[in-house]
């Protein structure tokens, strides 16, 4: 039984001031709530003093946007797993296409930032999906299945139960247009068969998979039923506490 993990991505939005406010609104929403693991993604500024709230909240873990692979030395701007692990940060999102595109980030780097997030503990959320282009092509397996093999390669099957999926159709982020539950579901299949080639069909039948790409409210239900989703890693909906709540709250409805 795979517990289902809601994470909010905030991209770069809000400030720490703006995050203590969205927790204490999120509370209000989620009480005792227990049916999904939660992860808040906030910017690095914002870890510090979410951390010291989310510590006292059972159920809420703290994620970071991204890491250097390197744990200290000349890299300006930077920022390490060990000083994320200062904040108790638990998840780190590796991987995410805008860091591909927009920052030109490769599997191979990639593949170090996993390596080098499990070997500080931290328990990586990679990010995989293709563009546009790819899925008319109909290629989206051949970008997935080589996405998955250069960004995992020389993980343990123990590591990789460590570690999270992010199903991210590039086309559906930010886009308003999200893949249908037929599209996210045959995707994530895909996936899980792809582990098991890489790893065995027991690590891979245990692995978590979040589908993220316009992620809301309304359609949370849907994807979230969906026998190979486990989750969701929700960019623009996470931004608000009450409709991260009801996405929330969906993992947890039948
Ligand atoms: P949106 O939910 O805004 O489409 O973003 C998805 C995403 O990129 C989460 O990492």
């Amino acid at each position: 039984m795979r517990k289902k993990i809601i994470a909010a991505n905030w991209k770069m939005n809000m400030t720490s001031g703006e995050g203590v406010s969205f927790m204490e609104d999120l509370k209000l929403e989620l009480k005792n709530f227990d049916g999904a693991e939660i992860v808040i993604i906030p910017s690095f500024t914002a870890l510090p003093r979410l951390s010291e709230i989310i510590s006292e909240l059972p159920g809420i873990t703290l994620g970071a946007q991204n890491m250097w692979h390197e744990p200290s030395g000349a890299f300006t701007g930077e920022v390490s797993a060990g000083m994320l692990r200062e904040f108790f940060t638990r998840y780190v999102v590796l991987g995410h296409s805008e860091r591909r595109i927009i920052f030109g980030e490769t599997d191979e780097l990639v593949n170090k930032k996993v390596k080098a997030a499990h070997a500080a503990s931290l328990r990586p959320i990679l990010c995989v999906g293709e563009t546009l282009e790819e899925r008319d092509a109909d290629r989206h397996h051949e970008v997935l299945a080589k996405q998955l093999k250069g960004s995992l390669a020389g993980l343990d099957a123990e590591q990789m139960l460590d570690t999270v999926i992010a199903y991210e159709p590039v086309w559906a982020i930010g886009t308003g247009r999200t893949a249908t539950p037929e599209q996210a579901q045959e995707a994530h299949a895909f996936i899980r068969k792809t582990l098991a080639e890489i790893f065995d069909p027991a690590t891979a039948a245990k692995v978590r998979i979040q589908y993220g790409g316009s992620v809301k409210p309304d359609n949370a239900k849907e994807l979230l039923h969906q026998p190979d989703i486990d989750g969701a890693l929700v960019g623009g909906a996470s931004l608000d506490p009450r409709s991260f709540a009801k996405i929330v709250q969906a993992a947890a409805r039948k």
